[in-house]
Parts: C-alpha cells; structure tokens; sequence
C-alpha cells in the first residue's frame, strides 16, 4: 500500500514509536501524578519529558504551559470557548477546518459574534480583509497555519502582529505543521497555539493538547480530578492540571515522546525539505496532465505537502476509490471537513482527491501515483 493520507494520520509511524507504546504498556503504565509508588512515579515522569520536549519544541519557556488533550479538536474547543463571552466577537477565515467552524457556530447560539473571512481562490488570506474586519467587540482572530485541503500556508507572523497592535488574543491551528515546520511561540505573537500529537509530531492517535501564554486566562471545559489539591472541590488553577482533568493517554503520551525524538534526531528541515522536494516534484507532474485541475498555490514555498485535485468533474471519491482498488494508493477524496475551504476554491459540489505526503514516502510511489493518475484521466467516465 503506498500511503498518502499523511494529513489525516501519519502512517506508518516511526519504529520507536510503536516501541515506546508497547514499552510503556508493559513496563509502567500506572496513573501517573495519582499516587507516589514507583510506577505511577516512573509514568508521570514520561508525561513530563513529553511535555518538556513539546515545549522546546515550540520554544515555550515553561512546560506548563503545554497543556495535553484529547486531540487538535479537543485542543480547538477549550481555546475557542475558553476565551470568549457573549457579545466578543471573533474573527477566522473560509479555509478552517470543521474543528474550528463549528465550535464558532455552536458560539453563535450563544451570543457570540463571528467573521468568516474569504479567502481569494488558492486559499489566500488577503491582510487587508483582516484588518477591517476588526471591530470595537472583536476579541480573537484564529487561524489555522495550514489548510488541509489546499496545504496553503497563512501568514502567521504577520497576523500576530495585527492581533497584538489590535490588542486581540491570537489562536493558532498547527494540525497540519507542528513537527515539520518550525513554529516558535517567542518569536510568533500567539497566544494559544493548538495541535495534534498524530501528524507531523508522528505519535499515535489520541493524544494533542495546546500551549497557552502565560497570563492568558482561559476558562476550563471541564472539571475533575487531577490528582492535586484533592481535599478543595474547586478545579485548581495551577498549570497544567487546571485543563487536565481525568487521567491521561499515557501510552499516547509516551509514544509522542518518541515521534519528536524522532524528529529531533532526523531534523525538523530534513524532514520538510524531503517532503518539500517530492510535493514539488508530484505538483509540476500532475500539472502536465490533461484534465486534471490541481487546488492551492501549486507552489511548495506558499503550502504545506498536501495537494488536492480532481480529473475533470469526475467524483473525487471515484477517482479515489480507484486510486486504492487498482493501484493501492491512499488518498482521501470529498470535502475533508473542511467545506467552506471547498466552496472557496471552487470545489465545494464535487470535493477534490487529496495526496498529503510524508517523509517515509519515496520517490518512486510519487512515480507510481503520477502514472496511476495518467492511466485512470485517460479513462472515460463512468
Ligand atoms: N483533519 C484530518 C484530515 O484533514 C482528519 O484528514
């Protein structure tokens, strides 16, 4: 099976990785931080290491200030609904993901205010757009840093620094680049940067979280124990047990250890310049295809390794059903929760086949995908 699903998981993972599982598993996988045995001892301090290498990681000073969820949607939820209030009003743009839109949706019924900002038809967030959508209640811009439809890479830096002249609290969605792009609370203006442990970090599924500025105060979605300062029946404030409530995926969190060990030992540019040269290399092939229409900048520089396309109108889910059944390539077609990124750059009816690379793909299965996509445009439609 070649796989180029990479956008939606990583596959496969690194070989420490599964180890690290298996290991933590059998050899120590008590509650950690619940009791003071050597087991419960040994797990809380994998959680910590995870927790001190996701802050170096993002050059977070303090590895409290990472805070563990359930996943990227999880990590969305409790920023988004964390920070505002009836009446704030927050501002996004057409090219999030359903993990964003919906949680601003759900606010609505609340009071809260949102803009939708359209992006141009390559996904491009125009600055200009951005900042006369600000108005006397806005309160938040979020913004992912990656579609995963188009891999369009938005203007981090210079959002921050509109949020911070503006006062605006800034959330940033690093599903699709934590762990193969750089990405630097210090030197970003972010205030809340939210990501997942499953992609570009190359742990296993069920563990994110999101790393929370200091002195940025966001309510809790939940509450519960933490396995501190049990004898109050209010939730502590103390990072980061104030957003942790219930015990954690410790095999979870010991597997994304070993992914960014992994990415530490391999180099964080190593990995996206590999990544870089064969989304490339895939782009100028499948441009000179007849008939097949490529979404995005269609310029590795300006997006993340994921290219959508389709073959003419043909349904993107055919082409990918075919795709796997004759040539056992994965992709994933349709809209990739993300419908309004569809509608923005023109395929919102027919979804488009998403290629999402990564570094364990080869030169010879982008081969084998450029041929495949040749042979099955030739094909009349059926
Ligand atoms: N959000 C993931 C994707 O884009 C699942 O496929």
């Amino acid at each position: 099976m070649i796989y180029f699903d990479n956008a939606a998981t990583t596959y496969p993972k690194p070989e420490s990785v599964y180890q690290a599982v298996n290991r933590c598993m059998r050899d120590y996988c008590a509650n950690p931080g619940r009791s003071g045995h050597k087991l419960s001892m040994e797990a809380g301090r994998r959680v910590l290491e995870t927790r001190e290498l996701l802050a170096e990681l993002f050059g977070a000073k303090k590895s409290e200030n990472i805070i563990f969820t359930l996943n990227a949607t999880d990590a969305l939820n409790t920023a988004i609904k964390g920070v505002v209030k009836e009446g704030d009003h927050i501002i996004t743009t057409s090219m999030e993901h359903n993990s964003v839109l919906r949680p601003l949706k759900q606010l609505e019924n609340l009071g809260v205010e949102t803009t939708i900002i359209k992006c141009n038809m390559l996904g491009e967030l125009n600055l200009i757009d951005l900042q006369t959508s600000i108005k006397e209640n806005t309160r938040v811009i979020i913004t992912t840093h990656a579609s995963n439809v188009t891999g369009v890479l938005m203007p981090i830096k210079e959002i921050g620094e509109i949020a911070k002249q503006n006062k605006l609290l800034y959330i940033i969605d690093s599903a699709q680049t934590a762990g193969t792009y750089k990405i630097d609370v210090s030197d970003i203006n972010v205030d809340i940067l939210t990501f997942t442990g499953h992609k570009g970090l190359m742990g296993p599924q069920g563990v994110g979280g999101f790393y929370v500025k200091e002195g940025v105060n966001l309510r809790q979605l939940r509450e519960g124990g933490t396995g501190s300062m049990s004898e109050s029946l209010m939730q502590p404030e103390m990072l980061p047990d104030k957003y942790e409530s219930g015990t954690p995926n410790t095999p979870g969190i010991a597997g994304l250890a070993a992914g960014i060990k992994f990415i530490k030992e391999i180099g964080i540019d190593k990995i996206r310049g590999h990544e870089e040269e064969i989304t490339s290399y895939f782009l100028k092939q499948v441009s000179e295809i007849d008939d097949i229409i490529i979404y995005g900048p269609n310029d590795i520089k300006k997006q993340a390794p994921v290219v959508s396309l389709n073959i003419k109108n043909r349904a993107s889910s055919e082409v990918s059903f075919l795709l796997d059944n004759q040539y056992d390539i994965a992709t994933r077609p349709g809209l990739h929760c993300a419908p309004l990124a569809h509608q923005t750059i023109g395929s919102g009816q027919q979804g488009a086949v998403r290629f999402s690379f990564g570094y364990f793909n080869t030169w010879d299965e982008i081969d084998k995908a450029i041929i495949a996509l040749k042979s099955i445009a030739k094909e009349e439609c059926f």
